[in-house]
């Protein structure tokens, strides 16, 4: 079964769009289940913890990657792989996209080693559908005014890297660029369109 995740940068308005379609899903009877990244196991919500912990300022980038990548692993194994092989939509609020923007061009660990380690820790368990919401820096800066976390707290500039790092995967072919500055529910109509072109619903 199909495996779809959610991308861009923070306060791309992602995580709103996962609630409507999980609406929408249950209300047309599709089993799925959704997981966040970093987190959703145990293991990885205490990897979380770590890497969101503003206090951990001298945190080496190649460790946040690592500890993204390990967070990624333990999701694959304990969660993804078993609910795709029942059949199931799996949803994924942030996947291997984001280690390569924000650790790959964000912090400038460059692309590959970023795709080579996470091809290691997900066995390339590659998505068949990718949303990326892209937003601008008025935008961006309106959004983050409230708690920021430890990567929220970057700013614009690295944010400007980061939509590098998006930028170079848009070629892909599982890859839909979705305008975040549209509203809620335009947005929803693109995300609905594009999953049942996508999966024949
Ligand atoms: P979260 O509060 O879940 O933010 P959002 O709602 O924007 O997804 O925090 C996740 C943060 O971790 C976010 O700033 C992006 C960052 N991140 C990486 O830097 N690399 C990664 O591989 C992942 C999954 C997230």
């Amino acid at each position: 079964m199909p495996l779809v995740t959610f991308e861009g940068i923070d306060g791309c308005g992602k995580t709103t769009q996962i609630e409507k379609l999980s609406e929408y899903l249950k209300s047309k009877g599709i089993k799925h289940s959704i997981f966040r990244e970093p987190g959703g196991t145990k293991i990885g919500e205490q990897i979380r913890n770590i890497l969101l912990d503003k206090s951990n300022t001298s945190m080496d980038p190649k460790t946040e990657f690592l500890l993204y990548a390990a967070s990624r692993a333990q999701l694959v194994k304990e969660k993804v792989k078993p609910e795709l092989e029942k059949g199931e939509y799996v949803i994924l609020d942030r996947y291997i996209d984001s280690s390569v923007a924000y650790q790959g061009f964000g912090r400038g660990l460059g692309k590959r080693i970023v795709m080579l380690v996470n091809e290691f820790a997900t066995d390339m368990l590659y998505p068949d559908l990718t949303f990326y919401f892209e937003i601008d820096k008025e935008t961006f800066e309106k959004r983050m005014k409230p708690k920021k976390d430890r990567l929220e707290s970057e700013g614009w500039l690295f944010m400007e890297r980061v939509i590098e790092g998006y930028n170079s995967l848009k070629r892909s072919k599982r890859f839909v660029t979705v305008d975040g500055k549209l509203g809620e529910n335009e947005i929803f109509k693109v995300i609905i369109e594009e999953f049942e072109k996508h999966f024949a619903l």
